[in-house]
């Protein structure tokens, strides 16, 4: 390859490429119910319950709207104390993104009865 269509390959890969994940993702603030699915059963549903109805001392879930768990979620996040039993929420909630924040806050507020 010369350099002169190495460059221009580059050029593209990076205009190329958020376009890319944006397609992929649906942009990068967009619920995606899917995902937030999968992370649920994977990440929360063994505290919270399957269907997040709670167990012992994990709150239940279901019947939050999306704004209370998405507050909840990002005060976790950034590593607030908020009940006796908080460090074990901010070790959970420390990776998620803004978007899986969101995408959580959707999937729960509107999968499980309350
Ligand atoms: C290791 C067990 C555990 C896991 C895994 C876990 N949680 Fe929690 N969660 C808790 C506990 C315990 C609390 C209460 C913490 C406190 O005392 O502040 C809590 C609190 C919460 C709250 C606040 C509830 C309320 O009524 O204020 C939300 C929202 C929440 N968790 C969502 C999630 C989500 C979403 C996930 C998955 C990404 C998750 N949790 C994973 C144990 C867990």
């Amino acid at each position: 390859m010369t350099i002169k269509s190495f460059g221009l390959a580059l050029g593209l890969a990076i205009v190329c490429m958020p376009l890319a994940a944006a397609a992929q993702s649906g942009g990068s603030d967009d619920i995606d119910l899917a995902s937030a699915a999968q992370l649920f059963k994977n990440n929360c549903s063994a505290c919270h319950g399957k269907k997040a109805q709670g167990v012992a001392s994990y709150p239940k879930l279901a019947g939050q709207d999306a704004a209370y768990l998405a507050g909840k979620l990002q005060t976790y996040r950034a590593g607030e104390m908020v009940g006796p039993n908080s460090v074990l929420m901010i070790q959970n909630a420390k990776d998620l993104s803004d978007q899986d924040i969101a995408s959580l806050a959707a999937y729960i507020s509107t999968t499980f009865e309350e």
